[in-house]
Formats: structure tokens, sequence, C-alpha cells
């Protein structure tokens, strides 16, 4: 241990709350206060992760710095995901319990002290979980549709969780960051789920409590919930599931490509029934429009991540066009020889169309959407 360390240890936060944001500006004030007054006597630190909102939470949260200087900042540029945040703010701090909490106050601040009592009593425990689900918590004043679809998320969470947990969905918990260290380099960190990820990516079964609490009404400012949020959720799933055998963006690829084929078809049959275009010219038309489709969806979905906008949307779909002819060359070309040695269409045309697929997706994640 560094000289000295142990007698600073005392001043050192024994409890980290990780709050990610994007734009919370509303709330982080209010958030901070009832933190102070809730955690009184205990040594903790506040980490809010802010994604560069535009609405001054990350300068908000950096003048409360001034008042506090155990609240602070993290600020990401050209980045997005609550989960991915959440990790990053995990791994910021060194307090040996880290907690996650929404930053507009839905999430009941009281529970804290009590979720850190119980990791500190019960060694066994790896995390402590704010519960809806159990005997004395509530959704609150949740829509019946919102309801149900946090059901039906939660059944399938069950494919790679225990059914024991009450609240997979839950964003509320404290865990040991002996326990989160465990798990992080498995972690998938994709989407809102990231208590779904960390007990799915966990090399032990993680031993879990379940505390209930009240969920409450947004205090300002809007959710963040969308179609997408849906989207990484199975995307999560997968990986969790199938992703050791082959990586989850390929199966997003191959499915949009999959579809793809569904609306080459149906362009096809438009084009020689209604339009009445010669065959050359009508699957040209249909080969055009599956491309622009494969491109835009890949670009709103598999790469939401890296997805291209403005100029670079058409640069983007130029390169994509090449690198699919490229791939399209290369599908009949196999296909066509091995037909020639076995006769065999199916197996010919599928293992021509894998060729094609993987090199597709090959190419275009490296040039078409390469990591910035
Ligand atoms: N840094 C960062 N980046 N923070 C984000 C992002 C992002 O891309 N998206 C959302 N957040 C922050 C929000 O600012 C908020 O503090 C918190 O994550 C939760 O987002 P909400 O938009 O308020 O989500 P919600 O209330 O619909 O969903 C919450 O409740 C669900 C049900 O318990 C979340 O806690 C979910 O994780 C939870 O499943
Ligand atoms: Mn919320």
């Amino acid at each position: 241990m560094i000289e000295g360390a142990k007698d600073q240890l005392s001043q050192s936060a024994e409890l980290a709350i990780i709050i990610p944001t994007f734009r919370e500006a509303g709330n982080v004030a209010e958030l901070t206060r009832r933190l102070v007054d809730c955690l009184a006597g205990l040594k903790w630190e506040a980490i809010f992760v802010d994604d560069d909102s535009n609405d001054g939470t990350a300068s908000s949260v950096r003048e409360l710095s001034l008042i506090h200087p155990n609240v602070r900042c993290i600020q990401r540029i050209g980045r997005r995901g609550l989960s991915s945040a959440c990790v990053e703010g995990m791994l910021s701090t060194s307090a040996p319990y880290v907690a996650v909490m929404d930053a507009d106050l839905q999430h009941d601040e009281a529970l804290l002290p009590t979720m850190l009592q119980k990791l500190q009593s019960d060694r066994e425990l790896d995390i402590v979980v704010g519960s809806r689900h159990v005997e004395g918590g509530s959704l609150g004043e949740w829509s019946e549709q919102r309801a149900s679809i946090s059901r039906w998320a939660t059944r399938l969470s069950h494919l790679v969780l225990p059914k024991t947990l009450k609240d997979p969905m839950s964003g509320f918990f404290m865990m040991r960051r002996d326990s989160f260290m465990g798990a992080v380099r498995r972690l998938s960190s994709v989407g809102f789920k990231i208590l779904v990820d960390l007990f799915a990516s966990s090399p032990k079964p993680l031993k879990f409590a379940e505390l209930p609490y009240t969920f409450r009404t947004r205090h300002a400012g809007e959710s963040k919930l969308d179609s997408q949020v849906a989207w990484d959720y199975l995307m999560l799933l997968a990986d969790k599931t199938v992703g050791h055998l082959v990586p989850v963006r390929f199966l997003s690829f191959a499915l949009i490509g999959g579809l793809g084929v569904f609306l080459h078809m149906a362009l096809l049959s438009t084009c020689l029934s209604l339009m009445a275009l010669p065959f050359k010219q009508a699957q040209a038309a249909a080969t055009i429009g599956a491309m622009v489709f494969n491109y835009t969806i890949n670009n709103a979905m598999t790469y939401r991540d890296r997805r291209r906008k403005g100029w670079r949307w058409w640069t983007g779909l130029l390169s994509f066009s090449i690198a699919c002819s490229v791939g399209a060359i290369a599908n009949v070309g196999i296909a066509s020889y091995l037909f020639d040695h076995q006769n065999h269409w199916v197996l010919s045309a599928i293992s021509g169309i894998l060729v094609g697929a993987v090199w597709n997706y090959a190419i275009t994640s490296v040039y078409t959407w390469k990591r910035a």
C-alpha cells in the first residue's frame, strides 16, 4: 500500500453513486440535495456520467461540485448509452460499494443506506437490487401498456437470468466493486439494461437480495426510452445467448439482409407487373432499392453507435454499394463453382449467400462503419 494511504483511507468514499444522465439539467441539483440529506454521516461520492447533453447537464453538475467536492461529472463526447455510461462511472471510483440510479428522481434515494447496510452485514451478497416486484414495492403510476411491455421484457430475460430475480429490469441497485470487476470484461454494455447484462455476464452466479421501493414519477425532463431501447435489449439477449458463437452485429446484419431479399422480390414483381419494365431494368431497380434499404436500416440499427449522418451518409452508401457488389460477384462465383461440381442447387446457393453475407459484413464493418 502507498505510504500514508492508510491515514487517508478514512477520508475516501465508502459508497459511490453512479448516475447516468442525458438531458437531465432540471434534476441534478434536486437529486444532489436529496443525496446530501439521506446519506448524512456516510462517506460517499456521486458521479454523474453525462453523454454531452445539450441542455447544460454537465455544467450544472460542475457547478454543484464547487459546493460539494464529493460530486463530479464525467462528460463523454461522441458516445451514447446508459449501460456503457454506468460501466465507465463504476470504473472511475475506488469506493468498495457502487450504486447505480437514475437522475430523474424516479428511484427512491432513501433506500441507499439500507442497501449499503445489507451489503456490509452480509458478506455473501454481491448485489442488492431496488425492486418494484417484491412485497412492498410498486410500479407507481405506470400505464397498463408500459407495465405489460415490462412484464414481457422480464419474461424474455429468463433466457439468461434466474427466475428468482423479480425485477431484472430495475435500473436501481448497489453492488460490491469486486463483484462488478469480476464481470466487467464480459459485459456487452449495449443499451439500457445494465442489470441484466451484469447478471448474465458474471462468471459466477451473483448472490442477490431485492429490497422493495415504489417507482416515482419523473421530476423534470423526458424519458429516453424509445423503440431503439427495445431493439438494444434484444441485441443484448442475443449476445448473451449466442454471442459467443456469432457476433450479434452479424446476426442483425444477416436478419436485415433477409428482409432486404423480401423487399427485392416485392420491388421486382412491382416493376415487372405494374410498370411492365424489361427484366434487366426491373432487376437493376430492385437491386438498388434493396441495397439502399439494407444500408439505411443497418445504419440506423446495427451500427447505431457509429451512425453516418449528413454527407457521410452518402459516402457510406457508396462504399456499402461497392462492397456489396463485390460480395454479389463472390456469391455468384462460389455458388456456380459448387453447382458445377456437386449439382446441388440449394446447397450451392446457400454457400454462395453465406460467403457473400460474410464478405459484405466484414468489409462494410471495416470501411463503411469503421470505429471512430
Ligand atoms: N449517459 C447516458 N447516456 N445516460 C442516459 C442515456 C444515455 O444514452 N439514456 C438515458 N440515460 C439516463 C437518463 O438521463 C436517466 O437518468 C436514466 O438514464 C434513465 O433514463 P430514463 O429515460 O429516465 O429511463 P426510464 O425512466 O424510462 O427507464 C428507467 O426505468 C426502467 C424501469 O425500471 C431506467 O432506469 C431503466 O434502466 C429501467 O429499466
Ligand atoms: Mn426515468
